[in-house]
């Protein structure tokens, strides 16, 4: 049998989603004041790249001045709690920590203590149709980098850039967004890293261009050099990304996801192309090795 199942700070407990309540004072429902971690879990419920996932939400937490309320080892525990509880061959896991309840107001010392979350879900990855297709981008400028207040680098509840780009992409036909910032860079999906492949080299965005640093990024990077096509990082201006002849996005849940057109065009021949393709089989052989 498969669930999902809830972990709640507050209750102290893994509860059925029904059960699982936070207050309307939560500063995470009020004001997003939160860090959270997407995950997936491989060879019978191993969180992939866990130790990274927790360094980077350590990182989030510097981020916002929000010290973690447990040890990371702590919140492994929590997390493999959650996942056994579910009864998941797979679990999708989404870990938040919010600066937790208090009277309605900025001061960021009104709240009691954090508030974690964590929900386990099946792993639901897109199907098979969806990899051999690719998705269909639109490039959405957005002023998050040079304009918001808040670190992209860091993965905080406020997503409003991003959910207000996704739905730009999705009402001109699209499937997905690519970002572009202010200095006119595309820097990253709405949750997702970006590749592509220009005159003949595997790039990705640097950070200083101000995206999050996926971990999946990271891991395709390591992949990459171990295949002979080390991805180095650029500038990728839209006029490139527009030459490229692949594009694929990453992320923890989506894995190495082709892109096949962007506003309207086709990247190279509107295929999934050979760099994507031996990517994607490593890729998917790395997932196995957590068996
Ligand atoms: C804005 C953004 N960029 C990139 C990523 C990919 O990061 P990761 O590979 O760590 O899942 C995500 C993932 O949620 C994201 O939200």
């Amino acid at each position: 049998m498969s669930s999902t199942k809830v972990y709640v700070s507050t209750l102290d407990a893994v509860v059925d989603p029904a059960d699982a309540k936070v207050s309307v004072f939560d500063r995470g429902f009020l004001y997003g004041d939160s860090i959270y971690e997407t995950m997936r879990t491989a060879g019978g419920g191993r969180p992939v790249e866990l130790e990274r996932h927790l360094q980077r939400l350590t990182r989030s937490g510097e981020g916002i001045f929000m010290d973690l309320p447990l040890t990371t080892d702590a919140l492994g525990e929590l997390i493999a709690r959650t996942h056994a509880a579910t009864g998941n061959d797979e679990s999708y896991v989404r870990l938040m920590i919010t600066r937790g309840a208090g009277p309605i107001g900025l001061d960021p010392r009104k709240s009691d203590a954090p508030t974690i979350v964590i929900v386990a879900q099946p792993l639901a990855l897109p199907s098979e149709e969806t990899y051999r297709r690719g998705l269909r981008t639109v490039l959405v400028h957005v002023d998050k980098a040079g304009g918001g207040l808040i670190d992209p680098g860091i993965k905080t509840g406020n997503y409003l850039s991003n959910i207000i780009a996704l739905r730009e992409a999705i009402a001109k036909g699209g499937d997905d967004a690519l970002l572009v910032t202010s200095a006119g860079e595309v820097a990253e999906g709405a949750t997702s890293n970006v590749f592509a492949v220009i005159e003949g080299e595997l790039c990705t965005p640097h950070l200083r261009a101000g995206l999050l640093a996926g971990i999946t990024r990271q891991v395709v990077r390591e992949l990459a050099a171990d295949i002979g096509h080390p991805a180095k990082e650029c500038v990728v201006r839209p006029q490139a990304l527009a030459s490229a002849s692949e594009v694929f996005l990453t992320s923890s849940v989506r894995g190495i996801m082709p892109v096949t057109a962007i506003d309207g065009t086709s990247v190279g021949a509107g295929e999934v192309g050979p760099v994507t393709t031996a990517l994607r089989a490593r890729y998917e052989a790395y997932i196995a090795s957590y068996g």
